[in-house]
């Protein structure tokens, strides 16, 4: 078999995406564009991915280092055949097919992508494009059959007549050729034509004017063909990939109960009986275990979460929760919080940076931050981990089965001990040993008969 080079464009203007960020880096499913192209390049059997980059390549090029793709720039835009021309030292004079991808067209599945590699081979052509068939095909290229159906040619919508306008089946983009032919057609392309481009699609009608074998993929999906280059069609893409991503997770058996009201990101897992509720947002690298409920109104980051474990009404940020805990409605987890085994995180409390043993109850109005709580401690309703001087933070250490009563402020550095109690609404700022009751307030005074004297 021969090997494979797979071109990815992105060195184009994307004007219509009205944007002071690069089209390919806009994010479907969480993921810019660009990404899932590489990703999707990187999963077939591809010798070397090289993407044409021009237009603010500045911005592209982290993402091509980060992923360990090459790159090679195309000054000005002449159109999509000179764009491939900008690789030709990756496949010029050598026995290879050339996979041409596009940085805009990010949602086709690697099981099109091998279908069609596979058509290619198989029939030994000279040259191969997926198309499609669509209810709407203003702006894409239409492709253009005989009489007895084979393939002619593509005709580009701003060069089409109006007959060919009403062509359904349009050109994806995506396309293959054999190498050496595809160094010899580029060079003779012409760019008269409405845009004054060179446009990659002609090289197909002169492989075929030529006797070349043209093989025409007509792909049952258009969903997936979908070319992004304004913020209507990003929207119509999120929706068609959220459903992709959404399915997924049914077929492995978890429950949702809105799924036009819920985001999933591309690389969520979540384990088998969870149910999520409206509203909840899953981003990053997220996993979630078996049979939790998630939301309504959960809104979790690179986050994990285990099993059994309810979150409603939440933000999780970069944090892990274990088993059984119950986090919410309305708690706020900030990065590098690590919840134990069957906690409660209740209203209104925020966590940073802390550790949280199992066992233990943060139930109310509270802020705890760069602490370490041990197991089976109740921290009340309004106390304040005083972590920052102003300067710089403090750690505060509570240890096992201790109870701070409401409206403590613990000022940090501080510990208190194992097994100890605080008084409500005492201010800390001394170590409180194991086993000891500290109070740390002023001693209530009453004046009798104080009230009716103040209203005489
Ligand atoms: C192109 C196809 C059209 C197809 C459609 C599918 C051509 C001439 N037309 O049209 O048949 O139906 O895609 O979405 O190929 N690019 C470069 N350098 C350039 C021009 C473009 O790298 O000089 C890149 C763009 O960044 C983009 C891709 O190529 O990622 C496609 O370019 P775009 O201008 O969006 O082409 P369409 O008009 O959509
Ligand atoms: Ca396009």
């Amino acid at each position: 078999m021969r090997d494979m080079i797979t071109l990815i464009l992105a060195a184009g203007h994307g004007k219509r995406m009205k944007s002071k960020k690069h089209k390919v880096l806009h994010a479907v499913t969480g993921i810019p564009m660009l990404k899932h192209v590489t990703d999707l390049a990187k999963s077939l059997d591809s010798k070397e991915t090289v993407c044409v980059v021009g237009h603010e390549k500045e911005q592209l090029l982290p993402l091509l280092e980060a992923e360990s793709v090459k790159w090679v720039v195309q000054d000005k835009q002449l159109g999509t055949g000179h764009a491939v021309k900008m690789g030709a030292s990756f496949f010029e004079n050598q026995e290879i097919d050339v996979l041409v991808l596009y940085g805009d067209t990010p949602l086709i599945s690697s099981k099109t992508m091998t279908d069609f590699i596979k058509y290619h081979r198989e029939n030994d052509f000279a040259a191969s494009l997926i198309s499609t068939k669509v209810s709407d095909p203003t702006g894409y290229g239409r492709i253009v059959r005989d009489a007895s159906d084979l393939f002619t040619r593509i005709v580009e919508h701003k060069e089409a007549t109006e007959e060919e306008m009403a062509i359904d089946e349009i050109n994806s983009g995506i396309c293959l050729f054999k190498a050496t032919l595809l160094s010899e057609y580029l060079d003779r392309l012409k760019n008269n034509n409405a845009q004054g481009e060179y446009y990659l699609t002609d090289v197909f009608e002169a492989l075929k004017n030529d006797a070349h074998s043209i093989g025409a993929f007509i792909a049952d999906n258009p969903d997936e063909l979908m070319g992004i280059n304004n913020r209507v069609q990003l929207a119509e893409a999120e929706v068609y990939a959220q459903q992709v991503i959404i399915k997924k997770h049914q077929e492995n058996g978890v429950t949702i109960l809105s799924p036009c009201a819920t985001t999933i990101e591309r690389d969520v897992i979540i384990g088998m009986d969870t149910v999520v509720y409206p509203g909840t947002v899953l981003k990053g690298q997220t996993e979630i275990g078996e049979n939790c409920v998630i939301g309504p109104n959960a809104d979790i980051t690179d986050s994990k979460v285990g099993n059994d474990i309810t979150i409603k009404h939440s933000t999780v940020i970069e944090s892990s929760i274990d088993d059984l805990s119950n986090i919410g409605p309305y708690a706020y987890l900030r990065p590098k919080s690590r919840i134990g085994k069957d906690v409660k995180i209740g209203d209104f409390v925020e966590v940073k940076n802390s550790e949280i043993g199992d066992g233990t109850k943060i139930s109310h109005l509270t802020y705890v931050g760069d602490g370490i709580v041990g197991k089976r401690t109740n921290i009340g309703c309004g106390v304040v981990f005083v972590n920052y001087d102003g300067e710089r933070k403090h750690l505060t250490e509570v240890g096992d089965d201790a109870f701070i009563g409401c409206n403590t402020n613990l000022i940090a550095p501080v510990k208190v001990g194992d097994g100890a109690y605080i008084a409500a609404g005492s201010t800390i700022n001394e170590e409180v040993p194991a086993n000891n009751l500290a109070i740390a307030r002023a001693r209530q005074v009453n004046k009798a008969d104080w009230s009716s004297k103040f209203k005489k």
